[in-house]
């Protein structure tokens, strides 16, 4: 998987473009903007972020106007849109998460990490952020892992120290 630095153009790859076509196939003609979710999904999932530069070649793709692109990476937060580690530790901030200790899981992460809150650890591995209710509210404190939104439940901070060494050892 590609890594790039924040503002550094970026190319889309022949093997990336392909797998537009797959998915904009799906779409009938004259709507094929449709596909602009999907497509920055996979934009994603080869930078780990969503980069301008990309969005602008998603836009051209599409024969739409950049700021369509801009309009729907900024609306929806699972579009990262700056660096991220290789895995992005996202944890539920919401009022039922909170009870039961998840700003303990986001203080315990910042302390185990090293980072603050939407940095990036030195050997690239891990970015963490608070995010809004994950859907699992019976089961937190409760974290996702992008880009392949694996869940892990009813965290403590042994749980989370483990998760981030099986992370380690298999990178
Ligand atoms: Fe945390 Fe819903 S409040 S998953």
């Amino acid at each position: 998987m590609l890594k790039v630095e924040e503002q550094t153009p970026v190319q889309l790859s022949s093997e990336l473009l392909a797998k537009f076509d797959e998915v904009k196939s799906r779409y009938p003609e004259g709507k094929q903007k449709s596909a602009l979710l999907p497509l920055l999904h996979l934009v994603q999932a080869e930078f780990l972020w969503v980069p301008t530069s990309a969005m602008d070649q998603v836009a051209a793709y599409l024969n739409i106007q950049p700021i369509e692109v801009y309009e729907v990476a900024t609306f929806y937060t699972m579009y990262f849109l700056k660096p991220q580690g290789k895995y992005a530790l996202e944890v539920c901030r919401t009022g039922p998460c909170c009870l039961v200790g998840a700003e303990k899981i986001l203080d315990h992460l910042e302390a185990k990490l090293g980072v603050k809150e939407g940095e990036v650890t030195a050997d690239g591995l891990f970015s963490f952020r608070g995010v809004e209710c994950l859907a699992a509210c019976g089961f937190g404190p409760v974290l996702q892992i992008s880009p392949e939104y694996t869940f892990y439940e009813n965290l403590t901070t042994e749980s989370v120290d483990k998760l981030i060494e099986d992370l380690k050892n298999k990178s």
